[in-house]
């Protein structure tokens, strides 16, 4: 077709600034109505925000063919609406935008069959919603999680998944440009390892052309040999694999690892410097720049605005375990935390010191990967730390083993292939700073800042044991 040079306007952008003029927006069709044979509503939606444009008879302008074309649009079909804004006196119920468009032409520029798996209006509501539509009596379609994900194109058009995506990209971008400005380098690890960097059971294993390999469980051992290259401070986005058994609120098969890596000029607690202000910069930023998002994802998902101090707590594992033991739970203080004492902890750091967020650091070294560093007053324990949100892990991090004989004895320790990692040892040989860094799990950060029930809401097109579709 010929290009005409016409514009279109976003129907997020659709205000009272635009009462009168004509406006030209292109949309799906979330539901068409007539009102007898001369009116009909469409209501139309663009990412997350939706307008009412109202066909009504007119002579010489709209014809009554126009009426009936557009109440017979099937849900979800593409179309381009003209119109004059106008701005009701009333609230407009059932869209985003407080005003009208008054149609004049409507064009189908895509249809949708008529028979959608899913009702992108039942997708979007809320649980309240259900309970009052339930108590009135009436009869509204819940859609499962299992639904959502198998038609998860469909379900990417809520408001609230909208917007949780928004936030999700936010936090990424937030996390580069922190990085950039305290001086991190971005790079680009292998997916496909000769062997595990984290060793445990959760690993893809594959075949590479003949010989064993595996799909890169961290980019852990390749962003410390960057260090070893001489890159100072290093971080990574990518994709984290992990061959996990269990289906958990919190577990995906595949997900996103932000990574930084950093050389260590005196102690270990450099790296939770970096934590600290990143997290703080990447909170506030969020509250900041991201409030329509945030209270289009409250409206579906409620929640509360996350409790966070403007320097991070830091809690030794021992004071920890000894506030457990206070509230009457006992727990190895050599050991680790299982999820209910972890959650059990965020309360009660909460109640004493009105945060949700925090770092739990010297975690025992038993429970700690190969590469972790040794305290060096005690080496029960080790300079390492896991942050949590809401009583959950979102990161683990630590200073690391920089001596290549103790690391290879650490490794053999802990069931690692020493010579499937051979080339990481020897990069210890050609001289290595202290070093330290940390990972975090992008999905869990966007799950418990907006304290979303599962991961997988966080997710595009989420892996985990059960699902490898869409
Ligand atoms: O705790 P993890 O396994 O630590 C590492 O990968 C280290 N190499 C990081 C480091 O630099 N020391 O994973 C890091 C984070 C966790 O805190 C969690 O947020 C997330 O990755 N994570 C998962 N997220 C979703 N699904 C899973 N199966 C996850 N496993 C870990």
């Amino acid at each position: 077709k010929a290009v005409t040079g016409r514009k279109w306007t976003a129907v997020g952008d659709l205000d009272g600034s635009f009462k009168d003029r004509e406006v030209l927006v292109r949309g799906r069709v979330q539901t068409s109505r007539a009102v007898g044979k001369n009116i009909a509503f469409l209501v139309v939606r663009e990412m997350g925000f939706t307008v009412q444009c109202v066909v009504t008879v007119a002579p010489e302008l709209v014809s009554r063919l126009m009426v009936k074309f557009a109440t017979g649009l099937s849900r979800e079909s593409h179309v381009d609406v003209e119109g004059i804004v106008s701005v009701p006196g009333e609230p407009i119920k059932g869209a985003s935008q407080q005003v009208e468009v008054h149609v004049r032409k409507v064009y189908c520029i895509s249809k949708a069959v008529p028979n959608l798996p899913i009702n992108i209006e039942d997708a979007a509501r809320s649980e309240a919603e259900f309970e009052r539509a339930s108590e009135a009596g009436e009869q509204l379609v819940r859609v499962n999680q299992d639904t959502r994900l198998t038609y998860r194109v469909l379900d990417l058009r809520t408001p609230a998944n909208q917007a949780i995506f928004r936030v999700r990209f936010q936090i990424e971008n937030f996390f580069r440009q922190f990085l950039i400005s305290e001086g991190f380098v971005g790079i680009h690890t292998p997916k496909l390892m000769a062997g595990s960097s984290e060793g445990g059971a959760a690993v893809f294993r594959l075949d590479y052309k003949g010989t064993p390999a595996c799909l890169a469980q961290s980019p852990q051992l390749h962003k410390q040999m960057a260090i070893n290259g001489d890159f100072g401070r290093v971080f990574e986005i990518g994709p984290v694999f992990r061959a996990e058994d269990s289906n958990t609120h919190r577990h995906l098969c595949e997900f996103i690892g932000l990574d930084a890596e950093m050389e260590i000029k005196e102690h270990y607690s450099e790296v939770m410097d970096v934590v600290d202000r990143l997290f703080v910069a990447i909170f506030d930023s969020l509250n900041e720049n991201c409030q329509k998002e945030l209270q289009a994802i409250r409206k579906q998902y409620p929640f509360e605005p996350l409790k966070y101090l403007r320097r991070t707590l830091r809690l030794n594992f021992q004071e920890g375990v000894q506030m457990l033991k206070e509230a009457g739970i006992e727990v190895d203080p050599l050991g680790d935390l299982n999820t209910e004492t972890e959650r059990k902890l965020g309360q009660l750091v909460l109640k004493k010191y009105n945060t949700e967020f925090y770092i739990l650091h010297r975690y025992p070294l038993a429970v700690r990967p190969f590469y972790t560093m040794p305290c060096f007053d005690d080496p029960a324990y080790s300079n390492s730390f896991d942050v949590f949100i809401r009583g959950e892990e979102i990161i683990s991090g630590a200073q690391r083993v920089h001596d290549p004989e103790i690391l290879t004895t650490r490794a053999e320790a802990c069931g690692i292939k020493v010579d499937t990692i051979g080339p990481y040892i020897d990069s210890f040989r050609y001289g290595a700073p202290p070093h330290g860094g940390f990972g975090v799990g992008l999905e869990r950060v966007v799950m418990l800042f907006c304290d979303l029930n599962n991961i997988r809401k966080t997710s595009l097109y989420p892996r985990d044991p059960q699902r490898i579709t869409p």
